[in-house]
C-alpha cells in the first residue's frame, strides 16, 4: 500500500504519525511510505531518518495526499485540507466528529474511507488509541492548571502543594476515567487536596483503591458539583460520553459561585466540552476569562509535549496502520471487530452508530 504522513498544520501541532521504526516496518513488508519534508522535525524525527528507514521524503503536502492510498495523521484534516482528501483514500486519524459539524460534511463530500482513532474499541468498551494521549493530557490538566494558578497569569496566587504550616489547594476533578485518574494522580503527588467526581462506581472504586488518602471519591452529580466548585482552585473537566457531545456539566450561572482567579481545565474539550462557557483554544492562546474564572481549553494538549507524546501514540496505532496496509481497510476491519468500531465515514454515509443520531 502507499502511505501518506502529512505534516500536521494545526496550530501548534508537532507529534507526527509514523515514526522511522514504523516506515523501516511498512517498508519492510514491500509497503510504499512517503513523508511530508521536516514532518518528524519537532518530535525529533529528521528526513535523513526516516530517508534511512526506507522512506521516501515529498515536499508539499498536496503531494502527500496525491500519491497515498492511505494518509495516516494525528489531528483530524483541518479546513485547508479538505479540499485534498480524495474518495476511496483512507484516512486514518483523530477526527472528533461529533464536535464538528463541518469536518463531517467535508469528509461526508470527499467519500474517502475515515477511520477514527478515537472510536476503535475494545470488548470492554476501552478506547486504546484515546488512552495514551489522555494520560498525558491528563497529566498536563494538573500541570497547566497549576502554573494558571499562578498570580502573574491572573490566577488567585496559590501554590498548589502548599507548605508546611500552609493549606495545600483544592483540585476537584470531574471524571475519573484515564485523564480523570492521571490529572488526579499529579495533583495527589503535588500535595494538593483532590476530590474525583464520576458516575460509574466501578471507576470511583477503582480511584479509591489506588489513590492515597487525600484523594476523595464522590458520585457525581450537580448537587455535588454546586458544592466542590466554591472552594475549589482547580477545577478539570475530563468526562466522556464515548462519540457524543460531552454532556455540560458546569453551567455559565455556576461561574458566580466560584472563587476569583479559580481554573478550570476543559480536557474534554475535543468533545464539545463539559463546561457550557468552554471554547476551544489552542497553545499559542490557551486561555480566557469568564466571569473572573480562568478557562484553559486547549483541544489538542498533548501536541506540546510532541516527543513524549509521538512515541506514546504511534505505539499504540502502528499496529492498526501495519493491518489495514497489509489486509486492504475492508479485510481489515472485517477481521478485527475493534478496528471495525473505528470506521465513522464510508462512501458519503456515517456508518457509526453513535454518530447517526448527531447529524
Ligand atoms: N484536550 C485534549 O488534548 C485531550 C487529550 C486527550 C483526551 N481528551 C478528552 O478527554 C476526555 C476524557 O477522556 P478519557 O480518556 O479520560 O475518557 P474515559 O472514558 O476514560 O473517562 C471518562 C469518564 O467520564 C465519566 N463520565 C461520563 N459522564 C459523566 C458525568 N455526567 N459525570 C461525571 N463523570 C462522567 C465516565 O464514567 C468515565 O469514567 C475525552 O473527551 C477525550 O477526548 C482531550
Amino acid at each position: 500500500m502507499i502511505i501518506g504522513v502529512p505534516t500536521e498544520i494545526k496550530n501548534n501541532e508537532s507529534r507526527v504519525s509514523i515514526t522511522p521504526a514504523g516506515a523501516f516496518e511498512l517498508a519492510k513488508s514491500d509497503h510504499k511510505v512517503y513523508v511530508q519534508s521536516n514532518a518528524g522535525l519537532a518530535s525529533g524525527f529528521t528526513n535523513n531518518d526516516y530517508k534511512n528507514a526506507g522512506a521516501q521524503i515529498l515536499e508539499s503536502i498536496e503531494a502527500i495526499y496525491d500519491i497515498a492510498e492511505m494518509i495516516v495523521k494525528v489531528k483530524e484534516p483541518i479546513e485547508k485540507e479538505y479540499e485534498l482528501v480524495k474518495p476511496n483514500q483512507i484516512v486514518f486519524t483523530y477526527f472528533h466528529f461529533a464536535s464538528s459539524q463541518a469536518l463531517t460534511e467535508a469528509m461526508l463530500k470527499s467519500k474517502a474511507v475515515c477511520i477514527a482513532y478515537e472510536t476503535v474499541q475494545e470488548d470492554d468498551g476501552s478506547l486504546p488509541l484515546l488512552t495514551p494521549m489522555s494520560e498525558i493530557a491528563g497529566r498536563m490538566a494538573t500541570q497547566q492548571g497549576a502554573k494558571f494558578l499562578e498570580k502573574p497569569i491572573k490566577g488567585k496566587g496559590i501554590l498548589l502543594g502548599g507548605v508546611p504550616g500552609v493549606q495545600p489547594g483544592k483540585v476537584l476533578v470531574i471524571g475519573a476515567g484515564v485523564v480523570g485518574v492521571q490529572a488526579a494522580k499529579m495533583a495527589a503527588g503535588l500535595g494538593a487536596s483532590v476530590v474525583v467526581l464520576d458516575i460509574n462506581m466501578k471507576r470511583l472504586r477503582y480511584v479509591n483503591d489506588v489513590m492515597p488518602p487525600h484523594v476523595i471519591t464522590e458520585f457525581s452529580n450537580e448537587y455535588k458539583i454546586r458544592k466542590h466548585i466554591i472552594n475549589a482552585d482547580l477545577i478539570i473537566g475530563a468526562v466522556l460520553v464515548a462519540g457524543a457531545k460531552a454532556p455540560k456539566l458546569i453551567k455559565r450561572d455556576m461561574l458566580k459561585e466560584m472563587q476569583h482567579g479559580t481554573v478550570m481545565v476543559d480536557v474534554a474539550v475535543d468533545q464539545g466540552g463539559c463546561f457550557e462557557t468552554t471554547k476551544p483554544t489552542t497553545h499559542e492562546n490557551p486561555t480566557y476569562i469568564v466571569d473572573d474564572v480562568l478557562h484553559y481549553c486547549v483541544t489538542n494538549m498533548p501536541g506540546a509535549v510532541p516527543y513524549t507524546s509521538t512515541l506514546a501514540l504511534t505505539n499504540v496505532t502502528f499496529p492498526f496502520v501495519k493491518t489495514i496496509a497489509d489486509l486492504g481497510w475492508k479485510k481489515a476491519v472485517d477481521n478485527n471487530p475493534m478496528l471495525r468500531k473505528g470506521l465513522n465515514i464510508l462512501d458519503g454515509k456515517i456508518v457509526l452508530d453513535e454518530l447517526k443520531g448527531i447529524f
